[in-house]
Order: structure tokens, then C-alpha cells, then sequence
């Protein structure tokens, strides 16, 4: 007979962030537009507001608050400047006055910053695949609009290791966990009522 653990080890904060969250992504990515055979140039401009109207207050709401971990220079990882640039090359006109979402992830603890910005950095990661599928789709790239897609390019992997890096510096306590593993899902839970709203997603 095999003896029961008494204290079993705690998962990583990464485990925690995948645990909580890795169905809600599955599901997400099923339902966006990109490979859908309604995506055209003017949903996928509608996609790309509601990016924007997701990641303007919520870039704006991780700027402002206390709990930024040191060691990172978010100023480096806000893609709003480049959202911008591809609304002004999809001739979106005053996308200052586009809907902003107002129901957004609660921003109250270190843990929460780190769980909402798994859920921004880990969306990088997906770029490439994106990028090229627009390109064959849509004729669309990094001048005409797409560059949201592949925002980091070839620094993708290089600050992606960074943020796992910041994760291992953080406290393993339960509590810790589970806070930053609620806030990327209801990151992510945000995210999908918005783009819900927006009637973007299949
Ligand atoms: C059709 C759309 C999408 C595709 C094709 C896609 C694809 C991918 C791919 C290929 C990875 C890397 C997996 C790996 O290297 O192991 C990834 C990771 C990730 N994606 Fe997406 N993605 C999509 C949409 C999104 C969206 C909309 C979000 C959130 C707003 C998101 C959040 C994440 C996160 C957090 C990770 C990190 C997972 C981890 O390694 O822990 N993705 N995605």
C-alpha cells in the first residue's frame, strides 16, 4: 500500500494560471474569428476595435495601480500604441471615441496584476500563427493593420521568458495562487462577455 502525502507541494504560479484557465482558452480560440469563413476585412476591423476597447482600460487601469512587480517595465509590453496604428490603417476614424469595456478584471494585489497580464502577454504567443493566417486571408500585415497580431515580433519568445522569470521570483503561498490564477480567469471571462457583446465571436 502506497502512503498518502500528508502536505502535498504546491503547484508553481504558472501551473496554477494554466490550471485555471487552460479550457477557457481552448474554448476562446474555437470561438474567435480568425479562421471562420465569415471572417471579411470589415469583421475583422470590428475585431480589432474591440481589441482596442478591451486593452485601453486595462492598460490604462495596470498603469495606475500600486501593485506593478519590480522588473517590469510595462511601458515596453502596452500594445493600445499599436492597436492604434492598425485602426488608423483599417480607416477607423477618431478611434479615441470607439466603446470601451467597462466590465473589466479586478486590480487589487500583486497577484492580480500577474494573473491579468498572463492572460495579455500569454495572447503574444499565438501572433505568428495569426499573422500569417491574415496575411493569406485578408492580404492584411504589420502596415495595413495586423500588426497587433504579431505585436512583439521577433522579441516574442525573449519576453515571454521574462514574464515566466518574474513568476518564479513570486510567493508560492495558497493564497498567492489563487489569486492570480481568479484573475486571469476572469481576465479571460471579461474578455469573452466583451467580445460577446461586440458580436465578434461564433
Ligand atoms: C484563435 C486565436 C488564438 C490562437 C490560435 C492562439 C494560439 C496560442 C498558441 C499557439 C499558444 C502557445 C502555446 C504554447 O506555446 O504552448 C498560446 C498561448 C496562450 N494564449 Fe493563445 N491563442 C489564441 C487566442 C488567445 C486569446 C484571445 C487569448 C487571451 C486574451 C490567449 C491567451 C493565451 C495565453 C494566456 C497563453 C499562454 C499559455 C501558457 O503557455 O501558459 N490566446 N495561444
Amino acid at each position: 500500500m502506497s502512503a498518502t502525502p500528508l502536505c502535498q507541494a504546491l503547484p508553481s504560479v504558472l501551473a496554477a494560471l494554466r490550471a485555471q484557465t487552460g479550457q477557457m482558452h481552448s474554448g476562446l480560440e474555437k470561438r474567435m474569428p480568425f479562421f471562420s469563413a465569415r471572417l471579411d476585412l470589415s469583421l475583422y476591423t470590428r475585431l480589432i476595435q474591440a481589441y482596442y476597447g478591451f486593452y485601453q482600460p486595462l492598460e490604462a487601469a495596470l498603469l495606475g495601480c500600486a501593485w506593478l512587480p519590480a522588473g517590469l517595465d510595462l511601458g515596453e509590453r502596452l500594445k493600445v500604441p499599436t492597436l492604434l496604428r492598425d485602426l488608423q490603417a483599417l480607416a477607423v476614424d477618431q478611434p479615441h471615441r470607439l466603446a470601451l469595456c467597462t466590465r473589466l478584471p479586478a486590480i487589487d494585489s500583486p497577484a492580480s496584476v500577474l494573473g491579468v497580464l498572463y492572460v495579455l502577454e500569454g495572447a503574444t504567443l499565438g501572433g505568428q500563427v495569426l499573422r500569417r493566417e491574415m496575411h493569406a486571408r485578408l492580404g492584411l500585415d504589420e502596415h495595413s493593420g495586423a500588426a497587433f497580431l504579431d505585436v512583439y515580433g521577433r522579441d516574442t519568445g525573449r519576453r515571454w521568458k521574462a514574464y515566466l522569470s518574474l513568476l518564479d521570483e513570486q510567493p508560492t503561498d495558497a493564497q498567492f495562487l489563487q489569486a492570480a490564477a481568479l484573475a486571469a480567469e476572469s481576465t479571460f471571462a471579461c474578455f469573452e462577455q466583451w467580445l460577446d457583446c461586440q458580436e465578434i465571436l461564433s
